[in-house]
């Protein structure tokens, strides 16, 4: 039965809208652009850098992520993480993904636009072409940064605003809430960018609502904490607000104690508009698929659970209504 039901979620065309692109960089990865850039990593090899994966919280994460993501250098290296992370993509039926990137991440390391725009949108242009995954960016402004910082990134990024469909909000939740970035929001909203921001994954309840209501979010990632109150649950319900939830990451983030309490079949029975996502699949143990199978051994999702989460990935994407609907045919033609 499980294995029908990995099947069946293996064979769906989904949909990926909670990715970081940095966090998709693998540890052999990392290790070979160490060596190409002359970069020194603090681990003597690929598997000890794994087994330094083990986190009680986001901040341990993030501790290693930014370390990480010091091997990128180059425009090369950036299309080459970029190219990897499509090609699995390709080989577990996600049809269109939109992706996070950090630019004060690189920025800050003097790695600029013109460098890690121009890997990313190579190989996003390439798998358009060659393996029919279309995509969108997302540009996140690091909120452990203060709101100046991501101003001047929304300048930065000016002149690439035509391979920019919205503008996220991640990094450290804790102590560095949404109301702090209401005005590079407004101005992203004035710049015709749609707007997400990663709230109530370590975050209250009152973060969805600042996210809500002054950040005026098409998307709320993560999101889980929103169960904690009933009232903000029922908003979003009548929204319809997607939540692109992410299992692994919850799990070895410490958001959730153990797969089998995950919320995510709580959250489809309360009328919640969520979706399965890898968030940063190289730290967290796997890819889509891995995601649907942990839910699939744990929680006993259901044959109509997985067509829902699937159809909720594409209704809630930044895809046209037509191009949303040419996805829905193809997965209610499967059921
Ligand atoms: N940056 C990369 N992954 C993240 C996550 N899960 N939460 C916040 N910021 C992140
Ligand atoms: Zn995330």
């Amino acid at each position: 039965m499980t294995s029908e039901l990995k099947q069946l979620a293996a064979q769906l065309p989904k949909a990926e809208l909670h990715i970081h692109i940095e966090g998709s960089l693998e540890p052999a990865m990392m290790f070979e652009l160490a060596a190409r850039n002359d970069v020194t990593l603090p681990y003597p090899d690929v598997e000890s850098i794994t087994k330094a994966y083990n986190f009680n919280c986001l901040q341990d994460f993030l501790d290693l992520y930014y370390q990480g993501m010091s091997v990128l250098q180059t425009k090369q290296d950036f299309f080459d993480l970029t190219w990897a992370y499509l090609l699995r993509c390709h080989q577990q039926n996600v049809v269109h993904c939109e992706i996070f990137f950090d630019p004060q991440g690189h920025t800050e390391r003097d790695v600029g636009f013109e460098v890690f725009m121009g890997g990313i949108c190579k190989a996003l242009d390439k798998a358009e072409s060659e393996l029919g995954i279309s995509s969108k960016l997302i540009m996140c402004f690091l909120r452990h940064l203060d709101e100046q910082s991501a101003l001047d990134t929304l300048d930065a990024a000016n002149p690439y605003l035509d391979r920019i469909a919205a503008v996220g909000l991640d990094s450290s939740e804790r102590g560095h809430p949404p109301r702090l970035f209401q005005n590079v929001f407004a101005r992203a909203a004035g710049l015709g960018l749609k707007r997400v921001a990663h709230a109530g994954e370590e975050g209250p309840p009152d973060y969805v609502y600042e996210a809500l209501d002054l950040l005026q979010v098409d998307r709320i990632d993560h999101g889980n904490r929103s169960l904690e109150d009933e009232e903000l649950v029922k908003r979003l319900v009548a929204a319809k607000m997607p939540l692109t939830v992410c299992p692994q990451s919850n799990l070895r983030l410490a958001v959730v104690g153990d797969m089998s309490d995950h919320p995510i079949r709580e959250m489809l029975a309360l009328g919640l508009n969520a979706c399965v996502n890898s968030d940063d699949p190289a730290y967290f143990g796997g890819y889509m698929n891995e995601n649907y199978n942990a839910l699939i051994d744990a929680t006993g999702l259901t044959h109509d659970e997985i067509f829902q989460l699937t159809i909720n990935g594409f209704e809630s994407s930044f895809l046209s209504p037509s191009e949303k609907q040419a996805h829905l045919d193809r997965i209610n033609a499967m059921r």
